[in-house]
């Protein structure tokens, strides 16, 4: 890759090009941090936002106890880095994985949930091999209606049967409200994930109550971290994308600045009302709405083809930009639009610090 000196200006940088900036992503590390002081809880942040174990760093230098990953893939990729204790909160199913994971294992503190009897079986089968213990989380469906096992019965069951499972430690139970995050409206936003919280606090009781050994809680996204980092019982929250921001999770209030942007040349202004960019939807995702184009007043990106995207301008009189000039736009979905980028380009007060390969950047696997 052709990598411009250290020092250059964010606007002269070769686009399109994934920007961070240091000083709000910091800022956003710290106020989740002053938020977490003084409560029980503390933050293992979710790295499918950013993929890149940098920022990972960033993250536990600040405070935080561990990092969360979607993906197989992702843990690996944050173990070769050096970080020991990690959550994968997800199922791990099969033996190829199985066999991955096991591996890991071998050189990482590692937990997994389940939330399937078949799965504790294999692996502890898999953990017996290998001669390791992996800790385990019991996954509780707290309202998001995605994998998980319901309060009540099941979730005693399932725990006591990893707790029986020589080879795997009960580390504790888990329970993303992902139904929540988005909620518009604070109060019910709060009410929601007050309501998901209880299911998975109360599960760590029923279970406590049977005698299982429940450490970890964990649960909790950006939209919701404010009212389940500070629920009590919850001893760990999962939010990711507090750490860049994106437009929506601004668009609902989150008090943390938007620190990730894409840059792009303008390649063409064919007509005087419109100007076309050099990204498309293969720099920049939009299932969330279209990104916000920032700092021209009037411009609005209507459309995203593969490699160009079409800005049109309210008052094309007032907007003298042309081909060549650049243009920073607000992603409305961070975490999958780094997930579209090799690198990021760090910059502080505009001018770039650093560039950090986005490593983890499509290990779906
Ligand atoms: C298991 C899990 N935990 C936590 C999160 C929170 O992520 P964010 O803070 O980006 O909303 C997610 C988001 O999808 C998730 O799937």
């Amino acid at each position: 890759m052709y990598v411009q000196p250290v020092g250059t200006l964010k606007w002269e940088l070769d686009t399109p090009a994934l920007i961070l900036d240091l000083d709000v992503i910091e800022g956003n590390i710290a106020r989740m941090e002053e938020f977490l002081r003084g409560k029980a809880a503390r933050i293992r942040p979710h790295m499918k936002t950013h993929k890149t174990p940098a920022l990972a760093y960033k993250q536990l230098e600040a405070g935080a106890i561990g990092v969360t990953c979607a993906k197989l893939g992702e843990a690996e990729v944050m173990a070769n880095a050096g970080i020991r204790d990690i959550l994968i909160a997800n199922q791990i199913i099969g033996p190829i994985k199985i066999e991955r994971l096991m591996s890991l294992t071998t050189r990482t503190d590692l937990m997994v949930a389940v939330d399937d009897p078949q799965n504790v079986r294999d692996l502890n089968e898999a953990a017996g091999r290998w001669g390791v213990r992996p800790r385990v989380l019991v996954e509780v469906d707290n309202g998001t209606h995605r994998c998980g096992v319901q309060r009540g019965e099941p979730a005693i069951q399932l725990a006591a049967y990893v707790a029986e499972a020589s080879n795997l430690r009960l580390a504790g139970v888990m329970g993303y409200e992902g139904f929540a995050v988005f909620i518009p409206d604070a109060e019910e936003r709060a009410a929601a994930a007050r309501g998901a919280m209880e299911i998975l606090t109360g599960a760590a009781d029923d279970c406590r109550r049977a005698g299982l050994p429940i450490e970890i809680v964990s649960g909790g996204g950006t939209g919701t971290y404010a009212t389940s980092g500070a629920y009590p019982g919850v001893t760990e929250i999962q939010a990711g994308s507090y750490i860049t921001m994106d437009g929506r999770y601004k668009s609902i209030g989150m008090p943390f600045e938007c620190g990730l942007t894409v840059l792009t040349t303008m390649i063409s202004r064919p007509r005087p009302e419109v100007l076309i960019t050099d990204l498309g939807m293969k720099q920049l995702s939009h299932e969330f709405g279209m990104p916000k184009v920032l700092d021209v007043p009037g411009a609005t990106l209507t459309r995203l083809s593969e490699e160009h995207g079409l800005v049109e301008l309210d008052d094309p009189s007032a907007v003298k930009l042309q081909a060549g000039d650049k243009l920073e736009i607000l992603p409305s979905h961070g975490d999958t639009t780094i997930n579209l980028h090799d690198y990021f380009f760090a910059v502080r007060n505009e001018r770039l610090e650093i560039v950090w390969p986005v490593t983890a950047r499509g290990k779906s696997r």
